[in-house]
């Protein structure tokens, strides 16, 4: 009622014109009665207060009064003549729209004074104020409609949440217009909010997050605080509880059972066992104990980062039949880093019963020891190297077979294990002889068995005779002194040569003309026991030298020294020497070589020759073109036998020559045979008829071969006593016969003329 008389009272002071010139608001109740006049000014007020939201228009807002009387009123300025409007002879100010201060919360105006008939300014202008009176028609709202927010849980009671923020649009000047009040309506069995400055805090330390991860809360801001009818708004507040580390692992079983093999490896998993952390996982921090520490030398359990389980891993190897056939291992479960918030009723501890049992496996039979040494002497045969063992380590305790990996006829092992040398071994060839022996389990199903190295060696007994290190080879002068070492020669031994070997060194019997001196380190030197030697009496000495050595038995060979004699200049420089010694000392292996290549030189000679007189058989060795002359090549695989093959050759052609045609005037001497008629014509003038008649016979014969055809005869027949009739192989250059006469001939034989009458080309002949 208080407040409504005071609204009261400032809209009577509006009505009433006022003239204190005062800007301030608060003071106004008091200007009503207050009846001061500025006289001095015509206007009498500068400042008019209506309030905003006026809903009946249009609406008073005040008057404009002047002492000058005969003048009219005007408005100038913001919003005159549109929302404020003056009755010109009443000076009432009345306003036409309706107003919010939250939008303009004073118009400044300027009010006139003018003449009536003039319309001349009868005062000077008056600037004043309308200003809008504040209602509370605005809510306080929220900065944002819901809120994010989040704490740990089991936070304390001080711990700040968030603080919220409601603004009010009204008048903060006018009481309890934008003040703002702030509550929880829902959620506030857990949250309780500043209501003055919208701070939230919990209400409780025990806040689970496991219980609950979340809360929503609605909040109220609400203004005129003690009065009803305040506006308010709500939002909303989501208080996310962010996971600490306030729980502890529990085994999700009471107990768990393994079953392993025997023959699982160490390092190799044993089983997994599990437990359970409610916190989030970046606060699971689960570590495996022992109850019982001795089983930490069998077992060890890590921790899964990922699933935070315990992963039990084998530290020794397990053994079905001499040790533990099952193990009782207590595990606890316990957290180490956990919050110390944690609640105290908690059970810090989870244990569970681990049960391992140890499976028997079949098991191959073992070695003890797993690798042997042995070693034999050699040359020995049916000899025993050493025994090898090897037992079945299950319970069944089978029987064990042995054997050798690798096919050896040299060595055999027995049942028992025991290895035995058949055959000799010589040192000399292999040092040593590893083989791998095998332990199979008899009646076992599927096949057990494992090996084992075992290495022999062969020890060295003095069966080699101790010979030159190198093919010496040496010289001297003729002119040589006596007491000259011509050289040091050591010696070698294929036996083992141990620090401890020996060389001895000496000549074979009266020896005139060297010595052997034994230099007691395993060298000897020769020297000239008798000066100068003579060429002409022996271009080498032999020299034999025996070395023995002092193995047990002793061996010793002989060796001989070939000494070259050789001529020398004045400074003992060699200026001559035979090789025979150096050709002497070549191996069987080099003349071997040596023949071999011999032999093949000879091949390649061969077949160059070959080649040669295969290539002499193309026709261009006539020195023409084939096709200048006229005539072909038939190359015939197949020939005729000489004379008594009369099959081949048609002698009737011949013959013909013979009986019909032309017969030569001059009958030459009786030949041998018929072809050495032919072979030789008679240098009658016949012959050119005859040609000529033999031309027209075979110019009409289609069927035979032209006359002027090469034929050339790979073989002939083997009884022919006039050797070969091919025209090319009988060709040489020392041919007798004189082609000369072939040019006068004429020029019909002008081509063989010049085939023989010039060239002296070989080839041909009839
Ligand atoms: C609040 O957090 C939730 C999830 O964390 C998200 O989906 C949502 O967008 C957040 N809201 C605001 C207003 O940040
Ligand atoms: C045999 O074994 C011995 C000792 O391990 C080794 O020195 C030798 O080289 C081996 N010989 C062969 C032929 O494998
Ligand atoms: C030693 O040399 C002489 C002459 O040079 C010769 O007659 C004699 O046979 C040589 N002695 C031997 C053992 O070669």
């Amino acid at each position: 009622m208080k407040l409504l008389w005071l609204h009261l009272l400032v809209y009577i002071q509006v009505l009433l014109p006022h003239g204190l010139c005062t800007k301030n608001s608060t003071q106004r109740e008091n200007h009503h009665v207050t009846g001061n006049r500025r006289v001095k000014r015509g206007w009498i007020w500068n400042e008019m207060s209506v309030t905003e939201e006026q809903i009946q228009l249009p609406f008073y807002v005040g008057k404009l009064r002047s002492d000058k009387r005969n003048g009219v009123y005007a408005l100038e300025g913001e919003f005159s003549n549109s929302i404020f409007k003056v009755n010109e002879d009443t000076g009432d100010i009345q306003g036409y729209q309706r107003l919010d201060r939250e939008k303009k919360a004073t118009y400044t105006l300027t009010a006139l004074l003018i003449d009536k008939n003039t319309r001349k300014t009868l005062e000077e202008p008056g600037i004043f104020i309308i200003r809008l009176i504040d209602i509370n028609d605005n809510s306080p709202l929220f900065t944002q409609e819901t809120y994010n927010a989040s704490i740990p849980e089991m936070s304390p009671l001080d711990k700040l949440v968030i603080k919220v923020t409601a603004v009010d649009a009204d008048d903060p000047t006018i009481s309890g217009h934008a003040t703002v009040r702030y509550t929880i309506l829902q959620g506030y069995e857990k949250f309780r909010i500043d209501e003055n400055t919208g701070s939230i805090y919990p209400t409780a330390t025990n806040l689970d997050r496991e219980t609950q991860a979340s809360y929503e809360l609605i909040l109220q801001a609400k203004d005129m605080p003690g009065h009803n009818g305040g506006l308010s708004s709500t939002a909303k507040v989501i208080v996310h509880l962010s996971d600490i580390n306030d729980n502890y692992p529990v085994f999700t079983k009471n107990s768990f059972t393994f079953e392993v093999p025997e023959d699982r490896r160490v390092g190799e998993e044993v089983g997994k066992i599990s437990v359970e952390d409610i916190d989030e996982p970046q606060n699971r921090n689960t570590k495996y104990k022992f109850l019982d520490e001795r089983y930490q030398q069998w077992f060890e359990v890590r921790t899964n980062a990922k699933t935070n389980e315990g992963i039990i891993i084998l530290k020794k190897p397990l053994d079905y039949e001499s040790i533990y056939k099952e193990f009782k291992v207590d595990i606890e479960a316990t957290d180490p880093t956990i919050d110390r918030r944690a609640s105290p009723h908690d059970r810090s501890k989870s244990i569970t019963r681990v049960l391992i049992k140890v499976l028997d496996v079949d098991e191959p039979p073992e070695f003890m020891p797993p690798v042997y040494n042995f070693a034999v002497m050699e040359n020995l045969k049916e000899t025993l190297a050493g025994a090898v063992k090897a037992v079945d380590p299950d319970a069944a305790k089978k029987s064990v077979r042995y054997s050798l990996k690798e096919d050896r006829d040299d060595i055999i092992i027995s049942d028992k294990g025991s290895i035995f040398i058949k055959k000799p071994f010589d040192r000399e060839v292999s040092a040593w002889q590893n083989i791998t022996v095998i332990a199979e389990e008899i009646d076992s199903y599927p096949r057990k068995a494992s090996s084992a190295p075992v290495y022999i060696q062969v020890l060295d007994e003095n069966d080699n005779a101790p010979e030159l290190a190198a093919p010496y080879n040496p010289r001297v002068c003729e002119t040589v002194n006596t007491k000259h070492v011509i050289i040091n020669i050591t010696a070698t031994d294929k036996d083992d040569m141990g620090p401890g070997m020996k060389f001895i060194f000496f000549s074979k019997g009266h020896e005139d003309n060297f010595t052997v001196q034994d230099n007691r380190d395993n060298t000897a030197s020769v020297i000239v026991k008798k000066g100068t030697f003579n060429r002409d009496i022996a271009k080498f000495y032999l020299l034999p030298i025996i070395i023995t050595d002092n193995g047990r038995p002793p061996q010793s060979s002989t060796n001989t020294l070939t000494i070259n004699i050789c001529k020398c200049n004045e400074k003992g420089e060699f200026t001559f020497c035979e090789e025979a010694a150096k050709l002497a000392a070549v191996s069987v292996s080099t003349i071997a070589i040596v023949l071999v290549s011999i032999f093949l030189i000879l091949l390649v000679v061969l077949a160059v020759l070959f080649i040669r007189k295969m290539q002499s058989k193309n026709p261009l060795i006539l020195g023409k073109n084939p096709a200048e002359i006229h005539e072909q090549l038939v190359t015939y695989d197949e020939e005729g036998g000489g004379e008594m093959d009369t099959n081949s050759y048609d002698v009737s052609v011949l013959n013909s020559v013979r009986r019909n045609v032309v017969r030569p005037k001059h009958e030459v001497e009786p030949g041998p045979a018929f072809y050495a008629q032919v072979q030789k014509p008679s240098r009658n003038g016949d012959m050119f008829s005859m040609i000529e008649a033999k031309k027209e016979d075979a110019d009409n014969d289609g069927q035979e071969l032209p006359y002027d055809t090469l034929h050339i005869f790979g073989y002939e027949g083997s009884e022919s006593i006039v050797e070969s009739l091919s025209s090319l192989e009988s060709g040489s250059s020392d041919s007798e016969i004189d082609y000369d006469v072939l040019n006068e001939w004429g020029p019909r034989f002008k081509m063989l003329a010049d085939l023989y009458g010039l060239e002296h080309l070989e080839g041909f002949s009839y």
